[in-house]
């Protein structure tokens, strides 16, 4: 009997450097999360997501993988991961790692042993990296060009290739028979690539969705992942695939959530949109329906260890705490990334200490992902606030005092308390029923709480019913802008009956 745990389950993504450093040497690792998974416990998540911890020259952080099927000695040990899994289930919790299938490093083995495993051409088309310039990069032994969609030291795999798909059956098998829960696949609507290597056309759209590349989203994938959901249901415990599908079109994502392929996808559409009622409500509305057609479930993701943390993109932690609630209102599955509990911002980090390929690359242009991966304050005054008693890899902001989880912990009014009651009263199960709301808000009943968010109207009457929780401390009868409560149903005056605004 399936128990489907991930349909409405919350996640916590770890990303390993930044999260706790159990050696001193400035790197979060493998120990120094299994010494946290109480305070992940308390807070209430029932997931991890660890991001790569494998061998890697660290091209881009780990998803350059030199050995899928090892740790990196500066994160720890095989039996680590054991222990980190053991000890996550003995309290509840289960864990899903990352799985890199889209390129390896160029220092993976297979890389100089079996280069037939990856995308060569004579003629580079004009296919971008992700990481600026041209994919393609000429490798002067072999005479030939090969791609990159990301960084040259990521060559991409040529998934046309039977024993690519072989390869990483084996690897899905070693890390289900060491009892992880799921995969996060890196990627996941690229890994084949049109074979005759079309150009794409000009110009170039600003997005990060990749609606507009015709070279992937392949009819391939789907036989790929039902192949993979097979292997997975072979094994007992419902052990899961999310699915890093960047696409904006939530019927195109739909297509990869099936009772045979991916579990979940994430929405990166709700997680790009502004915070604007209007636009919130449409990117709801369009993920509920496309998924609904095909029986899946969403995750809602605001923050990962790719974006500009949210208190920032949204201008404020007011703001940022009002999007907690509506998250976790939501039906479906939820992704917390680790300091989204804290209300941290984004860091400004001085040109030298910024370390993401994406700034090297672009001589600064682009100024890259290292302000929402700075490691996270546990404890104390002063920088390394309890992450190392070392040097962190990147520099925390001395401002974060007031910031660390130890600050937090017991002060009703903090962020962190707030996500530990949300999390304690997060509707599971059932859809969602919009309420007629003045322009600038969003209310919705999940089952027996009514959500009610006030985005940026003058103010939202509280109609009558129990508060349950709300974003602000100091909310009793009215919601000011920027504020979010969840209310216990009956809820007898509230516009009961009338059908959802147009
Ligand atoms: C998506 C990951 O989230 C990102 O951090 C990485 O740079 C690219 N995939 C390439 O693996």
């Amino acid at each position: 009997m399936s128990d489907e745990w991930w349909r409405d389950a919350v996640f916590y993504e770890i990303y390993v450097r930044s999260f706790a450093d159990s050696g001193g040497d400035g790197l979060g690792d493998v120990t120094g999360i299994r010494a946290r998974l109480p305070y992940l416990r308390e807070l209430g998540v029932d997931a991890l997501w660890l991001t790569p911890f494998y061998p890697s020259p660290d091209a881009d952080h780990g998803y350059d993988v030199a050995d899928y099927v090892d740790v990196d000695p500066r994160f720890g040990t095989l039996a680590d991961v054991d222990a980190l899994v053991a000890e996550a289930h003995e309290l509840g919790l289960r864990v899903t790692i990352d799985l890199v299938p889209n390129h390896t490093s160029d220092r993976h083995r297979w890389f100089a042993e079996h280069p037939e495993y990856y995308v060569w051409t004579e003629e580079p088309n004009n296919w971008p990296s992700h990481f600026g310039g041209p994919a393609w990069t000429f490798d002067a032994a072999r005479g030939r060009h090969y791609l990159h969609l990301f960084a040259p030291e990521q060559p991409d795999l040529d998934w046309h290739v039977p024993a690519v798909e072989d390869e990483f059956d084996a690897i899905l098998r070693f890390w289900l028979d060491r009892g992880v829960d799921g995969f996060r696949i890196d990627v996941g609507h690229v890994l084949y690539k049109d074979p005759e290597l079309r150009d794409e056309q000009e110009p170039f759209p600003e997005t990060p969705f990749a609606d507009w590349r015709r070279a992937v989203d392949r009819p391939e994938l789907h036989p790929l992942y039902r192949r993979w959901r097979a292997l997975a249901d072979s094994y007992p415990g419902e052990r899961m695939f999310v699915g890093e599908v960047v696409l904006s079109d939530p019927r195109r994502i739909a297509r990869y959530v099936r009772p045979d392929e991916l579990h979940l996808c994430f929405n990166f559409t709700f997680l790009y949109e502004e915070w604007d009622a209007d636009r919130l409500r449409a990117t709801i509305d369009g993920t509920l329906a496309a998924l609904a057609e095909v029986g899946a479930t969403s995750s809602w993701v605001l923050e990962n260890h790719d974006v500009t943390r949210l208190a920032t993109r949204y201008g404020s932690l007011r703001a940022a705490r009002a999007a907690a609630l509506l998250l976790l209102a939501l039906p479906g599955a939820a992704f917390l990334y680790a300091g989204q509990e804290l209300g941290l911002g984004e860091v400004e980090l001085p040109d030298e200490a910024r370390r993401d390929p994406i700034f090297r690359r672009t001589g600064g242009e682009r100024i890259g992902r290292d302000g929402c991966r700075v490691p996270l304050p546990w404890s104390g005054d002063a920088p390394p606030f309890g992450f190392t008693t070392g040097e962190p890899w990147l520099p925390q902001p001395a401002g974060w005092s007031g910031l660390t989880a130890e600050a937090q912990a017991g002060d009703p009014a903090s962020t962190l308390e707030l996500y530990r009651a949300a999390l304690a009263f997060r509707p599971r199960g059932g859809g969602l029923d919009w309420r007629a709301s003045p322009p600038g808000t969003l209310v919705f009943e999940r089952g027996e709480l009514l959500c009610l968010v006030n985005v940026s109207a003058p103010a939202l009457d509280l109609p009558e019913g129990e508060l349950v929780l709300a974003s602000e401390p100091g909310v009793t009868t009215v919601l000011p802008p920027e504020t979010a409560a969840w209310l216990r149903r009956p809820v007898p005056s509230y516009d009961r009956g009338r059908s959802a605004r147009p």
